[in-house]
């Protein structure tokens, strides 16, 4: 497995990757509800992907299997909010989101970015909290069926 920078070629199998993460492995953030799940695949496209892509105030990457299949997405924005973190469901488990999460990290650092912000789901609440995030204000309990967690990491101590 490597991460390497998404293109547009990517797109059919980022967005399936996406949307199969979502439905499959964040059951207990939309409970299967047809409307919210609906809502939160409405832009896991692959034209959004490709715009994405394609975006200067943000940077995507994948994680591809030794076939260069794609196993996992991740974006970030330039100022450091981790907009999405999606790995396939055939995938789980096997490090991909640790490593892009740190591919992030290091982007991130070399942007001067000092502080990274999300949105965690409950399904990965345990994951960022074991890599360095910290719960920043209150759970958002009004977009899923579970908490939504707002968390932060600072870089700073990454400088030093
Ligand atoms: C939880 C998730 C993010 C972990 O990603 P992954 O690529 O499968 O995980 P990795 O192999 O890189 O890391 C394993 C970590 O997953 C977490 N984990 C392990 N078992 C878990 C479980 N049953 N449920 C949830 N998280 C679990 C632990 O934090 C584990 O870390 P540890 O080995 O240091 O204890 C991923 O499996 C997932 O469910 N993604 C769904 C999409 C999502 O919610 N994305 C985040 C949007 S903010």
């Amino acid at each position: 497995m490597r991460v390497r920078p998404g293109t547009e070629a990517d797109a059919e199998q980022a967005a399936l990757v996406l949307r199969r993460s979502i439905t499959e492995l964040c059951l207990r953030d939309h409970g299967n509800d047809p409307a919210l799940l609906a809502s939160w695949l409405a832009n896991k496209t692959p034209e959004k992907f490709r715009e994405w892509v394609r975006a200067e105030d943000s940077l995507c990457l994948v994680a591809v299997a030794g076939d260069d299949t794609v196993i996992g997405v991740g974006l970030m924005s330039k100022v450091g909010e981790i907009r999405l973190n999606y790995v396939s469901p055939d995938a789980r488990f096997q490090g991909v989101s640790t490593a892009l999460i740190g591919a992030l990290e290091v982007a991130a650092a070399e942007l001067g970015v000092p502080r990274l912000n999300l949105n965690s789901t409950t399904t990965a609440h345990a994951f960022y909290l074991a890599r360095g995030f910290q719960d920043v204000g209150q759970p958002q309990t009004d977009r899923l069926k579970d908490n939504i967690y707002p968390m932060a990491k600072s870089l700073a101590a990454e400088e030093t």
